[in-house]
């Protein structure tokens, strides 16, 4: 048994610490470099093995030497790559720019060996999905495996709709249990423009009512996350903010990985929280994140958190 089946991407990234993002056609030199394994699908695998969830990935990677060392590292993190297959392409990758005064990121994927993940997989890896208790996926392969993953799979599934597609069809929102975006993606999808935590409340209703979604997460940044509590209800939209004790921010790149891996984390291991205090949870495990360059270099093993006797703020929106 899994507790937690990744079906994604994997990337490798190089990152760029800079003090101001560069203007069109300028060069700039960096402050700090780092080269580090990425990608939000192999990102929510290691944070959640890390966690203390059995973690399976399904993924592409290339026939280059970081495909090799992408293969070794999951195998490291005890995690199982049965259905972790080479490509002759060059492994995904991503260029990212870290704004060190306030810890924000741009990032540009080259999918790369990730373009060929395709729906013929889900069959090959029918044991895996019969085998597994919940499934997490992104938008950073193509999106007819994803639906076809996500039609398969029968226990609960989260789909971090990230980076967001324009016309992202419905299937897309009604199909997993768990719908989850950030500020950005959410605005890009329903277009409604978020300026403050109160606006997230429209864009969840949008995002039930005209789209489908039966849970949504919109995770806010700084501001924490938004959710509604109830399956395909949005009479009570909540917020929780982030705990006021954390305020350091070095780098945010993958913080939105780490909180969905914890998300789970909670429903596999603490199934008798609410939705409320696994989110409250999984805010402080992603919170922690940020405090650390990188991505999976900035994710915890086994944290000391119980969702059920942690106090947090929550109000309803
Ligand atoms: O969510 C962060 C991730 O997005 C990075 O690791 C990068 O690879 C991109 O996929
Ligand atoms: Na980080």
């Amino acid at each position: 048994m899994f507790d937690v089946l990744v079906f994604g991407s994997c990337m490798i990234d190089f990152i760029s610490y800079v003090n101001r993002m560069p203007k069109s056609g300028e060069t700039i030199h960096s402050q700090g470099y780092e080269v580090g394994f990425g990608g939000k699908g192999a990102n929510q695998a290691i944070a959640s093995a890390r966690l203390g969830c059995k973690t399976a990935m399904i993924g592409k990677i290339g026939n280059d030497g970081y495909g090799k060392k992408y293969k070794e590292h999951f195998e490291k993190e005890g995690i199982n790559t049965d259905f972790l297959e080479s490509e002759g392409e060059h492994s995904g990758v991503a260029l990212i720019i870290v704004n060190s005064i306030d810890g924000n990121n741009q990032i540009v994927i080259n999918a790369n060996a990730n373009k060929y993940m395709s729906a013929d997989i889900c069959e090959k890896a029918k044991n895996i999905f019969e085998q597994s208790k919940i499934l997490i996926c992104q938008l950073e392969i193509p999106l007819d495996a994803t639906i076809k993953a996500l039609k398969m799979f029968n226990g609960l599934s989260i789909l971090n709709a990230a980076p967001a597609l324009e016309n992202l069809p419905n299937i897309a929102y009604k199909l997993p249990n768990i719908f989850c975006v950030n500020e950005l993606e959410a605005e890009e999808l329903t277009k409604i423009t978020f300026n403050k935590v109160e606006d997230a409340k429209q864009i969840i209703q949008s995002l039930i009512r005209e789209k489908g979604c039966k849970i949504v997460i919109m995770t806010l940044g700084k501001y924490g996350a938004a959710l509604n509590i109830e399956e395909e209800s949005d009479k009570k939209i909540y917020h929780v903010p982030v705990p006021s004790k954390n305020n350091l921010v070095v780098d945010t790149t993958g913080a939105g990985d780490c909180f969905i891996a914890a998300l789970a984390y909670f429903y596999s291991k603490y199934p008798k929280a609410s939705l409320l205090q696994k989110v409250a949870a999984s805010i402080s495990i992603a919170t922690h994140s940020v405090q650390y360059k990188g991505t999976q270099s900035s994710y915890i093993n086994f944290p000391n958190i119980d969702p059920l006797t942690e106090k947090f703020e929550h109000h309803e929106l």
